[in-house]
């Protein structure tokens, strides 16, 4: 298996020259605008462009790697290591010009997560981890916050596509919304798990993800003292709670009675 600082820091410098990208596309101007699963859904063509040269930059250094990028990639790979890629997590905010969006690098081997690196081109941000080795913001090491208490927790979460499953989702909400301190909708999970880990939320819950809005930022906040689980304290795959260990078991039963 390769290091997990060699895996990183291509994660760190391709997320950094995607970010780049997509953010000069934009001044330029975003003209093809496309939707998929609903019509809320939208992608545009630096979405496209940044999952290139991910891939691309992978494939470069690393050609026998697998590759699953939310814009169609898909490399099978020799190496054991497969990476995760979302190109634009936060495709709303990037398309009304809310600065809050990421490049978000994973990769991944026989035991789970090894590297990430969620990019905020916007915040000129760079967070990322490693298996063991700690999550760092541009290079200072952070860590959860340790608010243990529902009623001084500042909780993000985020809203699916489907509208059908929204509305469940709000209904959810309604039972939060009184007994937290405040609820965020930042528009991007990957920069929701990152905040967790740095403590710029107390926690993060969101049904109906997928493996690329959640892999990197998994990671940063694991590695930065979160518990990230699935809303009944399983694998994180498709939905995440995280927090703190404390906070968490918290939040697991308030959304249990919530009826998430
Ligand atoms: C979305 C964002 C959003 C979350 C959605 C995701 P996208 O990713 O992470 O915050 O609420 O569930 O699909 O579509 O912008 O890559
Ligand atoms: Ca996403
Ligand atoms: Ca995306």
């Amino acid at each position: 298996m390769p290091g997990a600082t060699e895996l990183v820091e291509l994660a760190c410098a391709l997320s950094r020259a995607a970010g780049t990208l997509i953010v000069e596309g934009r001044r330029r101007g975003v003209r093809d605008v496309d939707t998929k699963s609903s019509a809320t859904d939208m992608v545009t063509e630096f979405d496209r462009q940044s999952e290139r040269l991910i891939v691309e930059g992978i494939l470069a250094r690393r050609p026998d790697d697998g590759i699953v990028g939310e814009e169609g990639a898909h490399v099978t790979g020799t190496s054991g290591v497969e990476w995760v890629i979302d190109p634009i997590d936060g495709t709303t905010n990037y398309l009304y010009g809310i600065p809050v969006y990421a490049v978000s690098i994973a990769a991944r081997d026989d035991d789970g997560l090894a590297a990430g690196a969620v990019h905020v081109p916007m915040l000129g941000e760079t967070f990322h981890a490693t298996r063991g080795g700690g999550a760092y913001l541009d290079g200072r090491a952070i860590r959860c916050s340790r608010c243990v208490d529902l009623s001084t927790a500042l909780v993000a979460t985020g809203f699916n596509y489907d509208p059908a499953r929204r509305v469940e989702q709000g209904a959810v909400l309604q039972h939060l919304i009184g007994v937290v301190r405040d609820v965020r909708r930042i528009g991007s999970a990957a920069t929701d798990l990152c905040f967790v880990a740095c403590g710029r939320v107390d926690a993060f819950y969101e049904r109906g993800l997928s493996p690329w809005d959640v892999a990197a930022g998994e990671l940063v906040a694991l590695e930065a003292g979160a518990l990230v689980t699935s809303f009944d304290g399983g694998p994180a795959v498709g939905e995440a709670l995280a927090a703190n260990p404390t906070l968490h078991s918290e939040m697991r039963d308030l959304l249990a009675r919530a009826g998430a």
